[in-house]
């Protein structure tokens, strides 16, 4: 628990800068995944109102993803967010006042079974210990049909050169860029050292499975090193 609230405190401490920081690292490419993602997410649901539940949201990034292309894609939905982080949620309240965040962590969401029809979780999951238990709660969260989205970082045992060069750049310009910006350069060495230490994409659908759901969709970003996984609760 304490190495989980220690993470949990980083991302108080980087939350002012932690979109200016995402934007300039990524290129604005994960805009792309996300609405890539978002849908297909979709199209497994066919609900006149969908009821979503956005874990680990930090600064509140997918939500605003979810609420853009909820209208280009036609669909009614209902989002809320949950982050342990109370710094990650304050910027999100910012930007997005009319929307409801709960503070919490993934493994203990406070919600009944069956409250929600997806579960999206994008670039969070890794920072969670405790990951089959939280993939274990989003099964009882969700309703039966209901989808789990999962968009992260993933570690990878087949290398090649262009999948070596993102790896190169995530391990030694993050931490100088996002040090220089945040002024915490150990907060950005955790991001390249997170990814070393989680999981390969099979072994997550290896957990989603042992939960209980079907996998439903698995592609690779950015030369295998970003992972979306889209799983169903039967
Ligand atoms: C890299 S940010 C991702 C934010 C957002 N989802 C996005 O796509 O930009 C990771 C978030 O995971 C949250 N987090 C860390 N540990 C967590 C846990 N155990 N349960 C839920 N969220 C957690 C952090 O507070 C942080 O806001």
């Amino acid at each position: 628990m304490q190495k989980q609230k220690e993470i949990v405190l980083m991302f108080d401490s980087i939350a002012r800068s932690y979109d200016l920081v995402n934007r300039i690292l990524s290129f604005g490419i994960d805009k792309k995944w996300r609405k890539e993602a978002i849908k297909e997410s979709f199209s497994f649901i066919d609900k006149e109102k969908i009821k979503i539940l956005d874990v680990a949201c930090g600064t509140g990034d997918m939500i605003k993803n979810w609420i853009k292309f909820s209208n280009t894609f036609n669909k009614k939905i209902e989002v809320k967010g949950l982050d342990p982080s109370r710094e990650m949620l304050s910027i999100a309240k910012e930007k997005l006042p009319d929307i409801e965040f709960i503070q919490g962590f993934a493994t203990e969401i406070p919600f009944e079974n069956e409250t929600y029809d997806i579960i999206s979780i994008s670039f969070g999951i890794r920072n969670v210990l405790e990951t089959q238990k939280a993939i274990d709660e989003f099964f009882r969260i969700l309703t039966p049909k209901g989808i789990l989205l999962i968009l992260e970082f993933t570690k990878t045992d087949k290398k090649n050169r262009l999948r070596n060069c993102v790896d190169f750049y995530t391990e030694k310009f993050s931490p100088v860029i996002g040090g220089i910006l945040s002024k915490n350069k150990n907060a950005y060495k955790y991001l390249p050292n997170s990814i070393q230490n989680f999981y390969t994409k099979d072994e997550l659908c290896d957990m989603m499975e042992n939960s209980g759901f079907e996998i439903k969709k698995v592609k690779n970003f950015n030369f295998g090193q970003v992972s979306m996984l889209i799983a169903q609760k039967l």
